[in-house]
């Protein structure tokens, strides 16, 4: 059985594909077969994964089933998982997932013949929203969504929860969960006073701001490959880890 996380989010540099790069590791180390796809254009998961190709698939041979997306996986060399690194077109997955029947239900589709091999997939999306966003919402069994502690971050999760509606997806798809924070700013504390948003699930950990999580672009590599296990942010994403993992299964038996 084959899960699909999607990190996800309107907003820019929330830690999106930082936490898709941890999470595909730690996964990879509980034992499970994972794949990473990087969507996003600027291919920073596929950089953090130490992977250093790209997905090149002339879409009018895509489309009429001539190369299978599986040849372009990669083996990233530290973080135990694979990759299906970004593409080096521009708008090559969006013009993909426009010309076919169906078009919100592209990505699902060619999702699909993963499940021979893989547990878990990890959609790495990039912020906008936008076709390709509406088909990572269709093919995720969960979207998670990092949020930065700041009083404008509600109306963000509001306008992903109507999108989520409008695509007639169940918001408890959606869990969102705090990341950088900074303990130290009161702004931080009183962020979570803030009534959440209906029907999206909030998971009880937190990242916090930290400049290891930085260093993976220096290293190339998730946390785990450089840090200690006691590092907090390595212990932080660890924990999210096991969120996750409770949040699927909710969701596998809801
Ligand atoms: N917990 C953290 N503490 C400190 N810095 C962080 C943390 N998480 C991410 N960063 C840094 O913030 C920047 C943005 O992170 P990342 O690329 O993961 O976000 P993103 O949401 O994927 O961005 P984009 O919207 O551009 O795809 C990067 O420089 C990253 O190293
Ligand atoms: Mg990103």
């Amino acid at each position: 059985m084959m899960n699909v996380l999607a990190l996800y989010q309107l907003k820019g540099g929330v830690g999106k594909t930082s936490t898709a790069v941890n999470l595909a590791s730690l996964a990879a180390t509980s034992g499970l077969q994972v794949l990473l796809w990087d969507l996003d254009p600027q291919g920073a998961a596929t950089w953090l994964s130490g992977v250093d190709a790209t997905l090149d698939a002339k879409s009018k041979h895509w489309l009429k089933g001539k190369s299978a997306l599986g040849r372009y996986v990669e083996r990233s060399p530290v973080g135990g998982f694979d990759v299906l690194p970004a593409a080096s077109a521009h708008r090559l997955l969006d013009v993909l997932l426009n010309k076919v029947d169906q078009p919100e239900q592209a990505l699902a589709k060619l999702l699909k013949p993963f499940s021979e091999h893989y547990q878990l997939v990890i959609l790495d999306a990039p912020p906008s929203l936008s076709h390709l966003a509406d088909n990572v919402m269709m093919a995720a069994d969960c979207v998670l969504l990092p949020v930065i502690p700041g009083f404008l971050a509600q109306r963000t999760l509001e306008l992903v929860a109507e999108r989520m509606d409008a695509l007639k997806q169940p918001r408890h798809k959606m869990a969102a969960f705090y990341t950088m924070v900074d303990r130290r700013r009161t702004v931080h504390r009183e962020q979570r006073q803030v009534q959440p948003v209906t029907g999206v699930s909030w998971l009880d950990t937190d990242i916090p701001y930290a400049s290891s999580v930085e260093r993976m672009g220096l290293y190339r590599q998730p946390l785990s490959g450089f840090t200690a296990a006691s590092d907090p942010a390595n212990a932080a994403y660890a924990a999210l880890w096991l969120a996750v993992q409770q949040q699927l299964s909710r969701l596998r038996t809801a």
